[in-house]
């Protein structure tokens, strides 16, 4: 049996973007082809084949990408989303986007009008299957985040890290209000509102402190019944957690990877 190859274009080439090219060109057998590969440093392709490097990802037509993702900057998605679905699919890995809900109804309206589809993955969040199966039973959902305060952009919320000694609570609040005061970092948070009881319903804590070296998410979450306890303590480079390379790369998988065995859904 004869599959079509799934062409997928990168947006971003930092951490994440150059794990995932790794791991998808790691395995010939996984139907998934890397078409391009985008930077605002130009100097992070260097080295790579001239072909897969686009320079103006206003070009991205050219390529004819199945699949796009963005693992770059919430901004990506404001300028290029709607753009890239109104020709192909999109997945945005820098999640606090869609806590601009202009941005989150213009995306769903492109998806209708054009037949693409858009993701949001996993990423650093753990029980978003838990959260989502279940989004109508939940009374309350508690996402909290804990980091070291220089794994933190604090640009945007006008906090200098430096200035943190002791164990803070930087926010506590409605997971929507947090995004745009913390776009690089409260990505899993962004994603677990919007599979459990939304951004508007659902609690986000940020704490950090300068004598941790790990990030933490937890989340707690009530229904009559049910109680969810999830928590995952791990390393962290820059802004992304040790797991989370991996957790985007599996989730393209899941979307985009037609090769032969079996396959956990
Ligand atoms: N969904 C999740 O769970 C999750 C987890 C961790 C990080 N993230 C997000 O993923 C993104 C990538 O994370 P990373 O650790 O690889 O970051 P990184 O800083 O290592 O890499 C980001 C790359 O994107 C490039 N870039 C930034 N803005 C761009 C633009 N407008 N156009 C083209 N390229 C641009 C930068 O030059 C950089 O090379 C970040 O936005 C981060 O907040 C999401």
């Amino acid at each position: 049996m004869t599959r079509k190859t799934t062409r997928i274009g990168l947006i971003g080439y930092g951490t994440i973007g150059k794990e995932v090219h790794k791991k998808i060109d790691g395995d010939p057998d996984n139907g998934m082809e890397v078409v391009f590969v985008n930077d605002m440093d130009a100097s992070l392709l260097e080295g790579l084949d001239s072909e897969l490097v686009l320079a103006d990802l206003a070009d991205f037509g050219s390529k004819n990408a199945d699949l796009v993702v963005e693992m770059a900057h919430p901004e990506v998605s404001r300028q290029w989303a709607t753009k890239i679905l109104e020709k192909t699919d999109y997945m945005l890995i820098s999640v606090t986007a869609i806590a601009d809900k202009d941005l989150e109804d213009a995306i769903k309206e492109t998806t209708k009008q054009h037949g693409t589809r858009a993701y949001l993955p996993h990423g650093g969040g753990v029980g978003v299957d838990a959260l989502l199966e279940n989004s109508d039973v939940w009374d309350e959902v508690n996402v909290i985040m804990k980091k070291p305060p220089h794994n933190v952009d604090c640009a945007a919320a006008g906090i200098d890290p430096n200035s943190i000694t002791e164990e803070t609570v930087l926010y506590d609040g409605p997971a929507r209000d947090i995004c745009p005061k913390f776009p690089r970092n409260v990505n899993t948070i962004a994603t677990l509102s919007y599979a459990g009881r939304g951004l508007d319903n659902t609690n986000a804590k940020l704490i950090v402190n300068p004598e941790w070296n790990t990030a933490t998410v937890a989340v707690e979450a009530k229904a009559p019944g049910v109680d969810l306890n999830i928590s995952r303590v791990e390393r962290i480079e820059g802004v992304t957690g040790a797991s989370t390379p991996a957790s985007i790369f599996n989730s393209i998988q899941m979307i985009a990877s037609n090769g032969p065995g079996i396959h956990i859904r």
